[in-house]
Parts: C-alpha cells; sequence; structure tokens
C-alpha cells in the first residue's frame, strides 16, 4: 500500500461485487494481510478465498480497529442498518468507498460523519475483471488517496472519474444497469431470428456469439463502434437493410433514450 492509507482495507460485504473486488486486488498484489473482511455469513468459495490470502475476517466491525480504506459492498437496503456499525471504524485519514447504488455521500455521512468519500458505481461484468466503473469523489479526497482508490477499483476494469455526484446516477443508467440491456438485446435477437425460421436454440446460440464476439471485436479492436458497424455494412446489402430500420427515425435511438431516461430517474428517486 502506499502513504496514502493510513491502515488496512475494511472490506464490508462479500458477495458478488465485494468478493469480485477482493478477488482482483489480490490479482492485482494487493496483500491479503493488509485486508479486513467483514461479512455476517460469506459463502464457502468466499472463505477459502480469504483464507489463502492470508486476509481477516470477522463478522461484526473490530473495537480497536481504524481503517484506511472503508470499502462499503452491501445491498443499498442494508446501509442504513450497517453503517451506524462502523462509525468505530473512521480514522482522521479513513477513505468510504461505497459501490451501493443509490446510496449518496450526504446519507452516508449521516452515520460516518464528515469525511473522505469516494461513490462508485461498477457493473456486473467485473466478476470477470472486464466492468467499468464510474466514480465520484468528494473535495475531502486527497489526490494519493483519489490515486489509490483508482487503483483498487481498475481492478476490475477502467474507472471514470465524474465531476459531480448528480453523475453517478447517469452512469447507473447507462454503465451500471447497461449489461442487462445487452442480455435483453440478445433476447431480441433470437426471438427475430426464431421468427424468421430458426430453432430456438440454434437461434439462441447465434444470437449470443453474435454479441459477445462483436463485443470482443469492439474491446480489442481501436476503432470507434460507428467504423466497426460501416466496416461490416456493405451498400444495398443485407446489414444496411436491417440498419434502415434501426436507425429509422423511430428506430434504436429514441429506444435508448427513453430507456436510460427511466432508469436515470429511478436512480434519482432511489437516492437517499
Ligand atoms: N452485482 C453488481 O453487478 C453490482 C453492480 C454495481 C453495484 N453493485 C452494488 O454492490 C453492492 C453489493 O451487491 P452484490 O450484488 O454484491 O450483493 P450481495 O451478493 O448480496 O452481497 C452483499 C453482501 O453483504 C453481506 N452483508 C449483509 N449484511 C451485512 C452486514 N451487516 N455487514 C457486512 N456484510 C453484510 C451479505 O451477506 P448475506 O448474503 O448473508 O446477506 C452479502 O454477502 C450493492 O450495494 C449493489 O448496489 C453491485
Amino acid at each position: 500500500m502506499t502513504a496514502a492509507v493510513a491502515g488496512p482495507i475494511v472490506l464490508v460485504g462479500a458477495g458478488n461485487m465485494g468478493g469480485a473486488m477482493l478477488s482482483g486486488w489480490l490479482k492485482s498484489g494487493i496483500p491479503g494481510s493488509s485486508v479486513i473482511v467483514i461479512d455476517p455469513g460469506p459463502s464457502e468459495r468466499m472463505m477459502a478465498l480469504i483464507g489463502d490470502a492470508g486476509a481477516t475476517y470477522t463478522q461484526t466491525a473490530p473495537a480497536d480497529l481504524k481503517a484506511g480504506i472503508l470499502f462499503l459492498a452491501v445491498k443499498p437496503q442494508v446501509m442504513d442498518a450497517v453503517l451506524p456499525g462502523l462509525k468505530g471504524l473512521m480514522g482522521a485519514d479513513t477513505v468510504v468507498v461505497s459501490v451501493a447504488a443509490g446510496k449518496t455521500l450526504g446519507g452516508m455521512e449521516v452515520h460516518l460523519g464528515s469525511a473522505a468519500m469516494v461513490r462508485a458505481m461498477p457493473n456486473t461484468p467485473a466478476m470477470i475483471g472486464r466492468g467499468i466503473t464510474g466514480a465520484f469523489a468528494n473535495d475531502k479526497v486527497s489526490a494519493p488517496q483519489r490515486d489509490l482508490v483508482h487503483r483498487l477499483l481498475k481492478v476490475s476494469g477502467p474507472v471514470e472519474w465524474v465531476q459531480s455526484e448528480a453523475d453517478i446516477d447517469a452512469v447507473t443508467a447507462l454503465s451500471g444497469s447497461g449489461p442487462a440491456y445487452v442480455f435483453y438485446l440478445v433476447e431480441c435477437m433470437a426471438e427475430a431470428g426464431r421468427k424468421a425460421g430458426l430453432p430456438a436454440d440454434l437461434a439462441m446460440r447465434l444470437a449470443r456469439e453474435t454479441v459477445a464476439g462483436a463485443g470482443e471485436l469492439l474491446h480489442q479492436s481501436p476503432d470507434d463502434a460507428s467504423i466497426l458497424r460501416k466496416n461490416v455494412t456493405s451498400p444495398g446489402g443485407t446489414t444496411a437493410a436491417a440498419l434502415s430500420v434501426l436507425m429509422a427515425e423511430e428506430g434504436m435511438q429514441p429506444l435508448f433514450d427513453k430507456a436510460i431516461a427511466a432508469a436515470r430517474k429511478r436512480a434519482e428517486e432511489l437516492a437517499v
């Protein structure tokens, strides 16, 4: 760890996201001995990971400990019940990092007091180290602390810092919820393939691998999505015929505008 952190990384909540982060930290060379995991009942797999890494496990916050990083990965619904029990972990240099959807910095300050805090929004592909995270730091986070948090978050993929906390709602709507839009795209493509005469299981395999392969091509290629699209669209061809529907005035763009606006509105409503 760097000089920016005065104490251990305390991970609260070792479920899907907390587990993915812990696993990424260990792979990136952060010593398990610098991590303390608090969770009332982690899975056997998680307990094995904690044990193998030499990290410390506890069901509740130790009384005599100050955290360097307090990394919150519990469900938003339990946050208000969990935070009061963590107040004792707050030292003068503790940085709080929350990945909980909809939980505002103001809402956390009610329980933890005024502190250096980061609100981050990863997404599900973090589980395979292929997520992307949007993050906002309040003005109490120093540059070295922000660098350290960046290092912790980037184990699950790239990290994009936003300038206002409100932008986290838009990040949630776009990349936080985004993987579900892509999974639904696979479902829609498969169903359209079935209606075009293919057996349902074949249509699903074709749709699934098309989206996965196109995603990997996008990941590996230096070209923009629009260039990759144009590269496979011959004038007057089959792709152009489909795109004339998808890119029509009432095609995908207005649909996505509405979908993302709805998700952003919901994120604002959930914010506490
Ligand atoms: N999964 C995602 O893709 C994703 C994406 C972006 C953000 N997030 C955020 O990440 C957070 C965690 O989500 P998740 O999917 O990882 O949920 P999860 O799998 O349910 O993990 C939450 C963990 O917290 C534990 N927990 C419950 N009460 C606790 C307490 N008092 N102290 C310590 N740990 C406690 C839970 O234990 P029990 O199971 O025993 O209750 C569970 O192991 C959420 O706030 C979510 O908004 C998740």
